[in-house]
């Protein structure tokens, strides 16, 4: 169960109409390692990992879909006044003509997201590992997009997600060491 608050995690502005910018950021939208993937990837893998990890994968899943909501938001500012003519001179012809401004699960270069971006291994090393590497990469992400945008008011925001990638990975690699102390006990008895 869940319950939602209606706010954003962090706040999102944007200077200025760019379209060019929001198709980049489709990469953390509906990419193989962007937001919908993680959350997607974490509340799925819950099912088969040891009780203790539970609940770490269930708060950062459910987190990743707030950064999810905020990624949508940027999108959605740095489009609304933009021009079919803008739209099209960035390369979002295609997304403007099946979808108008409306959002679409696809990542930076218009492939519409897919289950096959995410595991579930059932192995909860394995699980976990893919999940920092997740974590990694989306931090990673986040850094050429703060570097890619001359906005402030847009890397302020990437920033603070980016920052959260950093705490999601610790985390996980904390639940890596965890599930490997309980593995070695198991062995002693
Ligand atoms: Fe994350």
């Amino acid at each position: 169960m869940w319950i939602y608050e209606k706010k954003l995690q962090y706040p999102v502005r944007v200077s200025k109409c760019d379209p060019q910018m929001a198709k980049f950021l489709l990469e953390q939208y509906g990419g193989a390692d962007g937001e919908l993937a993680a959350a997607l990837r974490y509340l799925n893998q819950r099912y088969t990992i040891p009780d203790k990890v539970i609940g770490l994968l269930t708060d950062i899943g459910t987190e990743e879909f707030a950064h999810l909501e905020m990624i949508a938001t940027m999108v959605y500012k740095l489009t609304k006044d933009a021009t079919p003519e803008q739209m099209r001179a960035v390369g979002l012809g295609d997304q403007y003509v099946q979808h108008d401004r409306a959002l679409f699960y696809s990542n930076s270069s218009g492939v519409p997201w897919t289950a096959a971006y995410i595991q579930a291994k059932g192995d909860p090393i394995a699980d976990l590992y893919e999940d920092i590497a997740a974590e990694e990469k989306a931090r990673a992400t986040y850094q050429w997009l703060i570097d890619i945008t001359d906005d402030v008011d847009l890397q302020d925001s990437l920033k603070f997600l980016r920052e959260r990638e950093v705490i999601h990975s610790q985390r996980f690699r904390e639940a890596v060491e965890m599930v490997k102390a309980d593995q070695e006990q198991k062995r002693f008895f």
